[in-house]
């Protein structure tokens, strides 16, 4: 029989309830967390054995990183060995030739953007979860963030990977190389599969020319279509690294949660934050000249050194961790640019019909189509009442992110959270092919089990 203990040191094994607790779960609630045991590899040839031990004993594996999903891409419920990378933490290699580092899966991506910096380069895929999430969950999620309209996705800075199959195999994909034309590429079958089809293990990451001094803009916007014309403006004058945006709700959230002042004396319904290099300051003045010209903005701020920088960054990237204790139903869309507006007024109404007591909270990545919506829990409902009636409302939203080809998880994965959902966004002949890859490379069905695709 093989045993946890004739692969793994003793200190690589948890089993205690806390831990069960602590590493069988991610940032969603409302999951049932059951795993059997929490496992600290510390090499690919160790999560070669687990899945060889996987196999023999018919348990399913979750991998686990630094746990700040929010669609349940690492919670285990069934008694699945959670597989987590924290002493799998190293940067093994790093190539200035080429400009690539290769990392352990369970490096923070805080820490890689740091030791880009340190090589005098740039790690660009950043959000406000980068100080405990790890690179093998932002490539098992293709993790997007704040920097895509300037610099992509997590899938774009992936130049190799290598991933343990649910067979056991040891893949070791592309090495970092740029041109590579010898047919399918797995590299970006795992990238966003959340685990379902290979663990990772290591991951090749290209990093970028390191930017100019950024600086930071937020301007007060009445009208969502005018969120569109501000981008259109700014666009047609210079590079923008960021533009996210923020109702007033979602303002009143987060100042209040982090005592921060008010960027405006008068509140406004829309905020745009935007971000540039500050050689760009003179053509982002113009560009807003011309916004109030036009009656686009009616207020703004610019900031005047790296501390004002991050404390407007504040007013969009603490709102997720102000709107926690409210228990919201959270979601993740995503629509073309041009659809923004209809599309979110759409929703609004439907909320608005429907629960009328309902308080809804967008904020998000406008600039490449993805908004958040998180509707607050009122008082008077318990959690679990209120969950039941943000079940009830998918569809209906789903629905109108299908009528516009969007698609229902824009960067947080589909985990549990979504997977009932997934015919939103894919045909059944995606999901048909998607199920006959799980079947080719995880055969057993070992690998998080249940997430992503229904059996
Ligand atoms: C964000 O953009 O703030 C994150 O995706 C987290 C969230 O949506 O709550
Ligand atoms: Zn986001």
């Amino acid at each position: 029989m093989a045993t946890l203990q004739g692969i793994l040191a003793d200190k690589q094994i948890k089993s205690d309830a806390e831990s069960l607790a602590v590493w069988g779960k991610d940032w969603t609630n409302g999951f049932p967390v059951a795993p059997s045991a929490v496992v600290f590899p510390e090499s690919n040839q160790q999560v070669q054995a687990l899945v060889e031990y996987a196999l023999a004993e018919r348990v399913g594996l979750v991998p686990s990183g630094g746990r700040t999903g929010l669609s349940g891409g690492a919670v285990a419920g069934n008694g699945e060995v959670v597989v987590s990378f924290d002493r799998m933490n190293r940067i093994l290699d790093f190539n200035p030739q080429d400009r690539l580092v290769t990392c352990q899966a369970g490096v923070i991506t805080q820490s890689l953007q740091e030791y880009a910096a340190e090589q005098g380069l740039y790690y660009p895929v950043d959000f406000a979860s980068a100080g405990s999430s790890q690179i093998g969950g932002n490539v098992a999620t293709n993790a997007g963030g704040i920097k895509v309209i300037r610099y992509g996705l997590t899938r774009d800075w992936v130049a190799g990977l290598r991933v343990v199959t649910g067979s056991g195999e040891l893949l070791d994909c592309n090495a970092g190389l740029v041109k590579n034309a010898t047919g399918y590429d797995m590299r970006h079958l795992f990238v966003g599969s959340e685990g379902t089809l290979g663990l990772i293990c290591e991951v090749d990451v290209r990093l970028a020319a390191q930017p100019a001094p950024q600086m930071v803009m937020v301007l007060g916007v009445p009208q969502v279509v005018d969120l569109l014309n501000v981008l259109a403006g700014f666009n047609q004058r210079l590079t923008l690294s960021a533009f996210e945006f923020f109702s007033d709700l979602a303002l009143a959230k987060v100042r209040a949660h982090r005592e921060l002042p008010a960027p405006f004396a008068t509140p406004v319904a829309y905020y745009a934050l935007l971000e540039f290099d500050e050689g760009s300051l003179d053509a982002a003045g113009e560009a807003f000249e011309y916004c109030v010209e036009k009656g686009w903005v009616v207020d703004g701020v610019v900031s005047q050194s790296q501390a004002q920088a991050a404390a407007l960054w504040q007013l969009r990237e603490g709102i997720s961790e102000s709107i926690a204790p409210f228990t919201p139903y959270k979601n993740d869309l995503s629509v073309t640019i041009q659809q923004v507006p209809e599309f979110l007024a759409d929703v609004d109404q439907f909320v608005q019909d429907s629960y009328p007591d309902f308080e809804v909270c967008w904020y998000g990545h406008i600039g490449d189509g993805n908004l958040h919506l998180n509707i607050l829990r009122p008082q008077h409902l318990s959690v679990e009442e209120f969950m039941a009636k943000g079940h009830a409302m998918s569809p209906k939203i789903f629905a109108l992110v299908q009528a516009r080809r969007g698609s229902i998880s824009a960067e947080h994965g589909v985990g549990l959270l979504k997977r009932d959902f997934l015919n939103y966004s894919r045909s059944e002949a995606e999901i048909r092919l998607m199920k006959g890859l799980k079947e080719l490379f995880d055969p057993a069905q070992i690998l998080n089990p249940g997430k992503l695709l229904k059996a």
